[in-house]
């Protein structure tokens, strides 16, 4: 079972099996490590060792170039890497920016939410050597609407870290000079996107912005701007304390370090799971989170968020190594990490129809494909799953799709017919079925009288 902490609203899985060595806190340190929220516990764990190292030891382009040996790729979706992301900031003067992507908004996806509630120093201090990185004396972590826990803990610790001379003027008397702000969006899923943020963060409406120019040249308020995923800062202090060997000893040979795996659905001990890049599917779930809940069959998995192509539990995709190259190699993507787990008696029509309900809930309207496509998707799905789908439906679902993919301003409208073309490409049976049942092939819609619908 797993434990809800409903006081921190939050899920954790119980500790690993012990022995594991394998199994790790870094990220995760909080779990084992009482009160580490506040500066004096974080320091004796030794939090800021990491920033001053990089304020004393070296120069901003050294800084980087660790991060780069280091192997760090973004944690946000798409494995950018992270020095080569900051390398690209121009070297000349004036101002520029950080910004912490911290609105976590894509289904599965939970890590961000528990490093910021637990640990806010080590995002902080992942900031503060970004931004000496890039030359930056100003980072903003822009965070979800909803987390409102979230954000009061780390203005707290922002407060705390400029009470301690670790914000602010001459930052450990080194005449580095950096502030934080802590900025609160009003929670929108394509605030998440990193055009879309820029334009919420100088308080437009959420819209992405056609690009080139590129943030690294012309981000918020129209200056170079370095804009990366909590978790991805989270693992900066640890690599400059540790060393970037250190850090790329962990993972595979092209996703390095350790990951935090978002396991959700129907399995035994949802959670965050810290592990090396490159764990299989199968000793998370198996292994580590307990199984599929109550003794049922793993039907299909979701690998990396809502936005990622399903796949079929076989037990090749379960001996998948979980890191962009080996998920790519099975057709998906490792995205956010937020892994979702579907059991038998799942129906792939119904859970299909929640997740582009999100898309069409999220769109931000700004692009005809993508906000009168994601309506057209819903309703189809909608009179499927209600035992009303005509003859046609499944043609008309990837044609509509195809014209949504590609043809959007942004990615949002890309990921809309994900979970329809890779569910219709595993489990096509079950949407003929509805169909020509009228009901679902599977799961407790199974057994529920058949509905006359429009096609019967
Ligand atoms: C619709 C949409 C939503 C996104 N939501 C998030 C998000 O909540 N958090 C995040 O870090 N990246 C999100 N991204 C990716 C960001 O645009 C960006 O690539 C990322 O923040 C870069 O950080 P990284 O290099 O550390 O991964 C989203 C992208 C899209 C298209």
């Amino acid at each position: 079972m797993s434990v809800i902490n409903y006081k921190s609203n939050q899920i954790f899985p119980p500790p690993p099996p012990s022995g594991d060595p394998t199994y790790q806190y870094i990220l995760l340190k909080h779990r084992v490590v009482p009160g580490l929220r506040k500066l004096a516990v974080y320091q004796k764990e030794g939090g800021y060792e990491g920033l001053k190292k990089a304020l004393n030891d070296y120069q901003p382009g050294q800084v980087i170039d660790l991060v780069k040996q280091s192997g760090l790729r973004g944690r946000g979706g798409a494995g950018f890497p992270a020095g080569t992301k900051w390398s690209f900031i121009p070297k000349v003067g004036g101002a520029k920016y950080v910004c912490c992507n911290a609105d976590e908004s894509e289904p599965g996806t939970f890590s961000n939410h528990e490093l910021i509630e637990n640990n806010p120093h080590q995002l902080i201090e992942g900031i503060l050597i970004t931004c000496y990185a890039i030359g930056s004396e100003l980072g903003f972590i822009y965070i979800r609407g909803e987390f409102a826990r979230g954000a009061r803990v780390l203005e707290e610790a922002v407060k705390e870290a400029r009470a301690a001379g670790l914000v602010g003027k001459n930052i450990l008397g080194t005449g580095f000079n950096c502030e934080v702000i802590v900025h609160r969006g009003a929670g929108a899923y394509i605030c998440g996107e990193e055009s879309a943020l820029l334009e919420s963060l100088e308080g437009k409406r959420g819209f992405p912005r056609l690009r080139p120019p590129f943030p690294a040249i012309a981000g918020l308020y129209a200056r170079p701007t370095v804009i990366n995923n909590s978790e991805t800062l989270c693992n900066v202090p640890h690599i400059l304390r540790h060393g970037p060997e250190w850090y790329a000893n962990y993972g595979t040979e092209k996703t390095k370090g350790f990951r935090l795996y978002c396991l959700s659905g129907h399995v035994e001990r949802p959670g965050n799971y810290e592990l090396p890049c490159g764990t299989t599917f199968r000793k998370l779930i198996y292994d580590l989170a307990g199984g599929v809940w109550k003794g049922r069959k793993l039907k299909a998995l979701i690998p990396g968020g809502s936005s990622t192509p399903f796949l079929a539990a076989t037990d090749e995709v379960l001996d998948t190594p979980m890191d962009f190259e080996g998920i790519a190699a099975r057709g998906s993507m490792q995205g956010s990490a937020g892994v979702i787990v579907f059991d038998d008696q799942t129906c792939i029509v119904g859970a299909v129809l929640r997740l582009v309900e999100f898309y069409k809930d999220e769109s931000c309207g700004k692009c005809t494909p993508c906000r009168e496509g994601t309506q057209w998707l819903v309703q189809i799905l909608h009179r499927l799953e209600h035992g009303e789908g005509r003859p046609g439906d499944l043609e008309l679902l990837l044609n509509v799709g195809s014209n949504i993919a590609g043809k959007s301003f942004c990615l949002l409208g890309d990921s809309a017919p994900v979970p329809i073309e890779s569910a219709l490409k595993l489990f096509r049976e079950e949407f003929e079925y509805h169909i020509h049942q009228g009901r679902c092939m599977v799961g407790p819609g199974a057994n529920r009288p058949v509905t006359i619908g429009a096609a019967h």
